[in-house]
């Protein structure tokens, strides 16, 4: 009797264990980018639960329903609609929310609407006491994410934006098309602003191990490298114009990006992102949101490696941080 009695105390000790740290992952927003991260999401089995919220009810019910269809084939998650209460025990919550620009509204218009929407939902989280890391991916994400912060009163390491992350992959999968590597062997990072003024770090990029100039010196294939690398930064500036002009949004990529710095939080794995995030100081800028390397883990932001920049790259970075400073003055 005793000794039934202490398995069922241990039993009951395991299941209570493994409810409080449940991996819960919320995504807010569940168009194209928000189903398509949880469809990346559910096939790593890094997440216990994904929880869905939109605005759209029909949607929110077509999204999760074509989701857990697929659940024999995925390890085990638990996937369901959910509301803002979810947010209170949330290990993670996935900003994916906003409108599209509409013909005749101007980028600002956009601005302001997705920064009412954003705002919102972060002050929504704020309220429910959640001890979780929100992740925002709305555009335009820098100035969101910095709204995001100041409206949620939450400390700014918990805040993150998905920032350069994917157009470092972009970055990553042109050098690699151009010099004939494996993807893999590239390590390359475009640093600022998730748009227009972004930057690529070509002093920090290398392959196998080789800085780039050196690599380009040994193989000698191409031409003149100033050419190579302007083209190769037009390609990564323009990529999402493209894809978005071909087929109306990008989402692929984004998701797995998405799914990248999920893993680096679930998991704790202190990966270099360049996520956006509050910069306090770095290179002399302050009170603004843009890409850095930046360590990231189970707290969030865990700190931004000082990167040694060239000064071109240093001045590149300054304008990047004041467009993005004029951005967030147009809000007020
Ligand atoms: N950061 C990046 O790298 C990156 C890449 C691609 C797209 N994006 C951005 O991601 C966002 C979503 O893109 P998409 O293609 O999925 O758009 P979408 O229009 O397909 O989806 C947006 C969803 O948000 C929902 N929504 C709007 N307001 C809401 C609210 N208050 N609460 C809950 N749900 C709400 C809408 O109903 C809609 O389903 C856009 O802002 C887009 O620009 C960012």
């Amino acid at each position: 009797m005793l000794f039934l009695l202490s398995v069922y105390l241990k039993t009951f000790q395991m299941n209570n264990s493994n409810n409080s740290c449940t991996r819960k992952v919320v995504v807010v927003g569940a168009g194209d980018v928000g189903a398509t991260y949880c469809y990346a999401l559910a096939q790593t089995g890094l997440a216990d639960e994904i929880v869905i919220i939109d605005r759209n009810p029909d949607l929110e019910e077509g999204q999760v329903s074509d989701l857990v269809h697929g659940q024999p084939f995925f390890p085990t998650v638990n996937i369901r609609k959910g509301s803002a209460d979810d947010y209170a025990d949330a290990t993670l919550i996935v900003i994916s929310a906003g409108s599209a620009q509409k013909p005749g509204e101007t980028r600002l218009d956009l601005l302001r609407k997705n920064a009412a929407i954003v705002g919102s939902i972060a002050e929504e989280v704020a309220s429910k006491s959640s001890e979780g890391v929100m992740l925002i991916v709305s555009n335009p994400v820098d100035v969101l994410t910095w709204v995001a912060l100041k409206r949620s009163g939450w400390p700014h390491n918990r805040i993150i934006g998905s920032g350069t992350v994917l157009d470092s992959s972009r970055f990553r999968h042109f050098i690699a098309q151009h010099c004939n590597v494996d993807v893999h062997n590239v390590h390359a990072y475009i640093l600022g602003e998730h748009g227009d003024s972004e930057m690529a770090a070509w002093s920090m990029t290398n392959i196998g191990g080789i800085p780039f100039d050196s690599y380009c010196a040994l193989c000698k294939g191409c031409g003149s490298w100033d050419d190579v690398k302007k083209k190769i930064e037009k390609q990564v500036r323009e990529s999402a114009y493209h894809i978005i002009n071909a087929k109306g949004s990008t989402h692929f990529a984004v998701g797995l990006a998405l799914v990248k710095i999920t893993s680096s939080i679930l998991r704790g794995q202190n990966s270099i992102l360049t996520v956006s995030s509050l910069l306090t100081g770095e290179y002399g800028i302050n009170d603004v949101c843009l890409s850095l390397p930046t360590v990231v883990s189970d707290s969030g932001i865990v700190k931004i490696v000082d990167a040694p920049l060239s000064p071109e790259e240093t001045d590149l970075l300054l304008r990047s941080a004041s467009i993005l400073k004029e951005a967030i003055a147009l809000l007020n």
